[in-house]
């Protein structure tokens, strides 16, 4: 029986040099987009697809990202005494009443494949999601809830693809998919030059994975980078568990880097309630003007 997904991990230990000065001192995965930092997007979607349980997978210089999660009485009563109600729903209703939230520390950086893995204890061997916050992805619903749609119609495990230009290989995990076998992964490689890709299938920040998983990454070893790999841990697995690609509906946005962390801030900005309007005005202003 295909058991419900309750558990989900965020690894957020990794220091974003992609995106320094910015996050010296300052977790990547708090940047902002528009008014919610990347992880609370993060959290967002992993509720929405079912999960009660948030494992944060997390290292020195994070703690902005418990604070965040925790309650803020002085800010609650402050907020409450000036009679700004809207703002003090937005910071109540971040960790709503039922789920809660786990941190664990990833002592030493040794790749996405021992973050995962240091959760298992957390995890028990369960069903799991994992999400990358960096990469944000625009779907209603959320890439997350249509991966659990497709796991309750198949089980095994599911990875979030997407298409992505031949020569950016090198960037990705990449996918050989068997699409007569429900888009079933035969191979995938972390990061192969494009001479050596199986294909253009890239697998983006979103993974539902068996709890099958731990026992495969507890014994890869070091793989692309000298790091423990999550994607070599899934090529163990393929074998004996089947394992999905994913095609979401949605739009994903790279915000561990800097063209694509301003290009969600346009999405996000030109669909916010609160500056939609007036963003849209000002951006056809400044194209005018070029
Ligand atoms: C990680 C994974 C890679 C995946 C990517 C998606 O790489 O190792 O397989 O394609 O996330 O964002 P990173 O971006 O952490 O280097």
């Amino acid at each position: 029986m295909k058991q419900a997904v309750r558990a989900a991990v965020f690894p957020v230990a990794g220091r974003g040099t992609r995106f320094l000065p910015a996050t010296k001192a300052s977790p990547k995965e708090m940047l902002p987009i528009v008014d919610k930092p990347l992880i609370q997007y993060a959290v967002e979607e992993a509720i929405e697809a079912g999960a009660t349980k948030l494992i944060f997978v997390t290292g020195s210089s994070k703690r902005a990202i418990e604070d965040h999660f925790d309650t803020d009485a002085e800010l609650e009563r402050a907020l409450t005494d000036a009679g700004k109600d809207e703002l003090l729903k937005s910071i109540q209703g971040i960790v709503p009443a039922g789920v809660s939230c786990i941190y664990i520390r990833q002592g030493e950086p040794l790749g996405l494949g021992h973050a995962v893995l240091c959760a298992r204890p957390a995890v028990g061997n369960e069903p799991f999601f994992v999400h990358l916050a960096d990469d944000l992805i625009a779907g209603n619903p959320g890439c997350l809830s249509q991966m659990a749609d497709e796991y309750s119609s198949h089980g095994g495990s599911v990875i979030a693809v997407e298409t992505v230009p031949r020569q950016s290989t090198s960037s990705y995990g990449i996918v050989a998919i068997d699409e007569k076998d429900g888009n079933r992964i035969t191979r995938i490689v972390e990061k192969p030059k494009p001479e050596d890709a199986p294909s253009n299938s890239a697998v983006v920040g979103r993974y539902l994975l068996s709890g099958d998983i731990f026992s495969k990454l507890e014994t890869i070893g070091q793989g692309a980078g000298g790091e423990i790999q999550l994607t070599d841990g899934i090529a163990a697995l393929l074998g004996e568990s089947p394992v999905y690609a994913h095609s979401f509906d949605g739009v994903r946005y790279d915000c561990g880097s800097k063209l694509g962390y301003l290009q969600a801030t346009v999405a996000y900005g030109l669909n916010h309630p609160a500056t939609g309007e007036r963003f849209r005005e000002h951006l056809q202003q400044v194209l005018a003007d070029q």
